[in-house]
């Protein structure tokens, strides 16, 4: 299937757009480094996913927090990546659906989804381009 590419040079610190990849919303948020210090200060064996903003993210930009913006619950869309939305407890996003709670690095953190938001295959083609898929 065909890639998508987003133009992400409006996206400012502690801002975030929504794409869509595949019929399906994607999440590109650039962390502030408040943001990035919470998600590192994570004990990740205590993570029901174990994952670090490391691996979740590309060498150099960790900053950029790429996710499919579907809660891998049963597939709402959670909210926190729109102007003015709720971003949960833990910072990153809300599922309303049934209350599951991601962090920073989009990582499950409370609630029934099972696995942390999936972070699609991406790669920068510029300083300020991502071609996702
Ligand atoms: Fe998100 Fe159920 S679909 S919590």
């Amino acid at each position: 299937e065909s890639s998508t590419e987003v133009d992400i040079a409006q996206v400012q610190p502690g801002m975030a757009m929504k794409a869509v990849f595949r019929k399906q919303p994607v999440f590109i948020r650039n962390l502030t480094p408040k943001e990035i210090q919470e998600a590192e200060a994570v004990d990740v064996g205590s993570l029901r996913d174990p994952q670090t903003l490391a691996e979740r993210t590309k060498e150099g930009k960790t900053n950029w927090l790429i996710t499919m913006g579907v809660c891998t619950h049963l597939g709402c869309i959670p909210l926190g990546a729109g102007e003015g939305e709720v971003k949960g407890e833990y910072g990153g996003y809300f599922c309303p659906c049934h209350g599951s709670v991601y962090d920073t690095a989009a990582r499950i953190r409370k609630g029934p989804a099972p696995t942390n938001l999936q972070v699609p295959d991406y790669e920068f083609t510029s300083d300020t381009v991502i071609k996702i898929g």
